[in-house]
């Protein structure tokens, strides 16, 4: 035991948390009513809670935990490294060994034509820094009115108040009168909720073409720059159809905007290759990097800038107005390094490619035999499943039942965490999970699935 409170049982605990923690992304009438699930401590891939339940982290924290729980070296350079320099700023002309170190590491994984990166504590400061570089590439090249970034529908990138805007989350943009000016989103290449009477390969083009649809509308001299993840994440994990890219690499020649390929999910070897990019191709200017950079050991993000922009700052750009307290954070610099190591040592992106990866999604297809199942996807680690009602029509449950929460409480309560989008399932464990372990996975989600079922055939619902 670490700290005081976790000596406290679980009603304890969650008392505490009921006078006084406000969480993230939670309705607090419902969690109060129910007392927070109490983690307190993971190892390899699963997570303890205070009840002594072992459960199988199948999200990998918040897709993070790439390395897997328990990795004792990166606690012992965050050790040494708070001991010979837990804190420095990167402003007013200072540097430190870390931050130089890591970002030669990060320059050296990225696409050739990525050579430096601006560090920030998480995947939203670093979109909230994509915004503020885009405008102030176009501001320095004499074209300030090149202003509007398209985004996607259902988009995420992170929630503070531009990262929340450039992110498609209706939910978000009602809270807080977002987005923001000068933000456009077209729809996402979601063809199993979207593509209709599509085949999915026409669909991928006909979604791509609001690109550029999007661009001459707005006009070319007015759209700064497109983001997208290279697989959208939070959003219903959408693998887009294999026409997607092809087609938005084509718009993206033809027009001069920049691209943001947001690879806060996908970076550090999700896909199977280092970036999302990589897998898909795409030739991006901006990277926001984050979660996987350190395995959510430690608060960090960034983002990796192509040599087409970080030239004209540096010629041009004068005094970028930007920063965080925290940018480049020494320890924080340390455990991604070592992180990295530990990623290289292991050889977890081969793993992911050839092995994990095709492993896990052979295995996740059988799902599709489930009655409730009406699709399932996905790429290297992270896969989704769609819950319907009717397979052949694509037809979902909807908000009224909620089936995806239903899902989702009875999967964590029988050993594994799925988490719902919607109607959509969704995992994306940490790159170290073994062949048995995937085995349990996909046990687990079957018997969550049956579960579900009796529970809606219970309810009269089917
Ligand atoms: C693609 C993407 N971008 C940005 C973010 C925001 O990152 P953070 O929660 O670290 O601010 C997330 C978080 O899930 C994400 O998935």
């Amino acid at each position: 035991m670490t700290h005081a409170a976790q000596n406290l049982d679980t009603r304890s605990l969650q008392a505490l948390d009921n006078a006084h923690y406000l969480h993230p992304f939670s309705d607090h009438k419902s969690l109060r009513e129910k007392g927070a699930r109490m983690i307190v401590r993971a190892e390899g891939v699963y997570i303890w809670d205070s009840d002594g339940n072992r459960i199988l982290d199948g999200m990998a924290g918040l897709w993070c935990t790439n390395i897997g729980y328990g990795e004792k070296r990166l606690a012992d350079v965050a050790y040494a490294q708070m001991m010979e320099l837990p804190y420095y700023n990167s402003f007013f002309q200072c540097a430190h060994p870390p931050v130089v170190e890591l970002a030669k590491e990060i320059a050296a994984l990225a696409p050739e034509h990525m050579n430096q990166v601006f560090f920030t504590g998480s995947g939203s400061e670093s979109n909230d820094t994509v915004l503020r570089m885009v405008r102030h590439y176009w501001s320095v090249k004499g074209q300030p009115e090149k202003f509007t970034i398209i985004g996607r529908h259902n988009g995420y990138h992170g929630s503070t108040v531009a990262g929340a805007s450039l992110g498609g989350m209706k939910a978000m943009h009602k809270q807080g009168g977002l987005p923001i000016p000068g933000i456009h989103h077209i729809p996402q290449p979601y063809w199993f909720g979207e593509g209709g009477d599509l085949s999915p390969e026409a669909f991928g083009i006909q979604a791509a073409q609001e690109l550029e649809k999007a661009i001459l509308d707005i006009g070319e001299d007015k759209v700064a720059a497109f983001i997208a993840e290279p697989i959208q994440g939070a959003g219903d994990v959408v693998i887009p159809p294999s026409t997607y890219w092809p087609e938005i690499n084509r718009i993206l020649a033809k027009y001069d905007i920049l691209m943001i390929a947001d690879e806060v999910i996908c970076g550090f070897g999700r896909t199977g290759e280092w970036f999302g990019s990589q897998y898909y191709g795409i030739k991006p200017d901006f990277m926001p990097i984050a979660k996987g950079m350190t395995s959510g050991y430690m608060p960090m993000g960034g983002v990796i800038v192509s040599d087409r922009v970080a030239n004209v700052f540096e010629e041009k750009g004068g005094d970028f107005n930007h920063g965080y307290t925290y940018s480049g954070h020494p320890v924080a610099a340390a455990v991604a390094l070592e992180n990295l190591k530990v990623i290289k040592e292991k050889n977890l992106i081969h793993y992911v490619k050839s092995d994990i990866g095709p492993y896990l999604q052979a295995k996740w297809q059988t799902l599709v035999e489930h009655p409730l199942v009406g699709e399932a996807r996905g790429v290297g680690l992270v896969a989704a499943i769609e819950l319907v009602k009717d397979k052949a029509t694509r037809t979902r449950f909807g908000e009224n039942v909620g089936i995806g929460e239903i899902c989702r409480d009875l999967s964590v309560e029988n050993g594994l965490v799925m988490r719902a989008c919607g109607d959509t399932m969704i995992i994306s464990p940490p790159l170290v999970i073994t062949h048995e372990e995937v085995d349990e996975l996909i046990e687990e989600a079957w018997l969550a699935l049956e579960l579900t079922l009796s529970h809606l055939q219970a309810q009269g619902v089917v």
